[in-house]
């Protein structure tokens, strides 16, 4: 179960470095902000969450189709998505630090210190009356509690309604009323706050040529509208039909910071749902439940996720939740559920001048169809993954363990082959490369005959390898092994014919897919 502190995410990042799953990006050159690079084990858990995401999505639903757009998109795509105008960040500098803020979380951590306070007025109480506390007749009635949420109330209208109407003086204003100070230095002299472009820009072409301006996608869904009409006619797909997609997004953030949680490069895995004008609050609930459910049949804890209504919808929406995870600096956003109405193929229609409409022979008419949108960010599912999965342990023995209890579908490594003995006379390893060899079909595998057993274990652990075949004299005698199981550390001992059929129902993407 993930801490909520800074030091857990510390000691997940650093476990993740030194075993091969993200290392900072060029980092022989001390690394570039916010950007990060998948290593050998990370590449492969990375790959499992794409599949187990692809295949729940995509090939589980016959009305529902993955494509894959490129990067790079005509200039208009983002005047039309609102992004060229409105994809902005409102960004503050600290005249006396010269650090820069956005200044809505400036705000948002001054409204959670608020929240601290309601939550600590609530633990008094259950510490005074016990089990006879209520606490929702407290969270009702109690002044201090009510007066402290009519100002959260308050502040987030001011800074709702400050954003919305592009009135950052006002913005500037509450963060200078609320005497919200700089949180490195404590200083208190702010500039104005400004709007800050996220899209990345390029040129295309070379300047004689005439080159325009391009943006690297800051979503993947853009690509997706742009192609309803191709796929939708050479798919012959009916609506209610999806489209999805996963793919590299980046932003220009401005606050990107801890570690894979906000990256400026990024991936997404997108799926846009196409339905009749009408139907879509049916659909958004619907998505919602599906997505909880393929997050909960991964075992990380039900109690680790919730949702978290948007009150302030985008112009675009009609309804819009987060599902947020419980990482280890607390409940964030993971992924995104967003009715979208007609509003992004709208805007194509009218910016490329072409029809982006569905014919229903039902009604026997042509509509622009409206989309429900699922959206998640691979990195986060990384991130919720890792955290959850990383374990101290005290042994029995009273030796340490740190572990990965990653759900087996989706660890790097299946299992671990271990010859008792690495010198070839014993027979060992070449009896052991022959099980790798007849499980490397299946299975992703790893080989390792270097140190004493138990170190071979303990790296087995620190990577998540649900379980490990160890190869001895008894082996080579009666063809049998002992498998380890990572998390309750039993050791069985099974025909070698037999370790196959026991990895498939223990480690498989289809025993996962079935609990969906
Ligand atoms: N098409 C809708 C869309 O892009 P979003 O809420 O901006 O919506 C969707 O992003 C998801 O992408 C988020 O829930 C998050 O998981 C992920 N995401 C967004 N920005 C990110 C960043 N800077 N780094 C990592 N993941 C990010």
């Amino acid at each position: 179960m993930a801490q909520n502190d800074d030091n857990q995410l510390k000691k997940i990042a650093s476990h993740a470095k030194e075993y091969g799953f993200i290392f900072p990006s060029s980092e022989i050159y001390d690394g570039l902000g916010a950007a990060y690079d998948y290593g050998q084990n990370g590449s492969e858990l990375k790959n499992n969450i794409k599949q187990y995401w692809w295949k729940a999505m995509v090939q589980m639903h016959e009305n529902i189709v993955g494509i894959d757009a490129s990067i790079f998109m005509h200039p208009t795509t983002w005047k039309a998505s609102g992004h060229v105008d409105a994809f902005n960040d409102p960004l503050i500098d600290n005249k006396d630090s010269k650090k820069r803020y956005r200044a809505d979380v400036l705000v948002e951590d001054y409204i959670a210190k608020i929240e601290a306070k309601i939550d600590k007025e609530v633990a008094k109480g259950v510490k005074r009356f016990g089990d006879d506390f209520d606490q929702e007749q407290f969270l009702a009635t109690n002044p201090n509690v009510l007066r402290n949420k009519a100002k959260i109330d308050e502040i987030n209208n001011r800074l709702g309604k400050g954003l919305e109407t592009g009135d950052l003086d006002d913005v500037k204003a509450l963060i200078e009323e609320l005497g919200i100070a700089d949180p490195v230095s404590g200083s208190k002299n702010w500039t104005d706050v400004r709007q800050f472009n996220l899209m990345f820009s390029t040129e295309m072409g070379s300047t004689a040529d005439g080159a325009s301006t391009i943006y690297l996608r800051p979503e993947t869904a853009q690509g997706i509208f742009v192609n309803f009409l191709n796929v939708q006619k050479t798919g012959r797909m009916k609506i209610p039909f999806g489209i999805a997609q996963i793919g590299k997004a980046f932003r220009n953030e401005i606050i990107a910071r801890q570690f894979i949680f906000r990256m400026r490069e990024f991936e997404q895995m997108e799926m846009q749902f196409f339905v009749k004008p009408g139907e879509e609050m049916e659909w958004y609930e619907s998505w919602k439940a599906k997505r909880m459910a393929w997050h909960n049949a991964l075992g990380l804890g039900e109690e680790n996720y919730r949702f978290h209504d948007h009150i302030n919808l985008a112009h675009y929406a009609n309804a819009a939740a987060d599902i947020q995870f419980n990482f280890p600096m607390g409940f964030k956003e993971l992924e995104g559920i967003h009715s979208r109405t007609d509003f992004d193929l709208k805007a194509h229609e009218e910016h490329s001048g072409k029809k982006l409409q569905f014919f229903d022979p039902v009604e026997n008419k042509n509509y622009v169809p409206y989309v429900v949108e699922t959206s998640i960010g691979l990195d986060r599912m990384f991130l919720a993954i890792l955290s959850t999965s990383y374990t101290e342990e005290i042994l029995e023995d009273g030796s340490e363990r740190t572990v990965l209890k990653i759900p087996a579908a989706l660890a790097p490594y299946k299992v671990a082959i271990l010859p008792l003995l690495k010198k070839e006379d014993s027979g060992l390893p070449q009896k052991a490369r022959e099980i790798l060899r007849l499980l490397q079909l299946d299975f992703n595998c790893q080989y390792d005959e270097k140190d004493a057993i138990g170190k071979r274990y303990r790296r087995q652990d620190a990577i998540g390898t649900p379980y490990c075949v160890t190869v001895d004299h008894q082996t080579l005698e009666d063809n049998t092994v002992t498998i380890r199981d990572r998390d309750d550390l039993s050791q069985i001992r099974v025909p070698i014919g037999e370790i196959r059929s026991k990895l498939i129902e223990t480690t498989s993407m289809q025993e996962l897919l079935k609990k969906i």
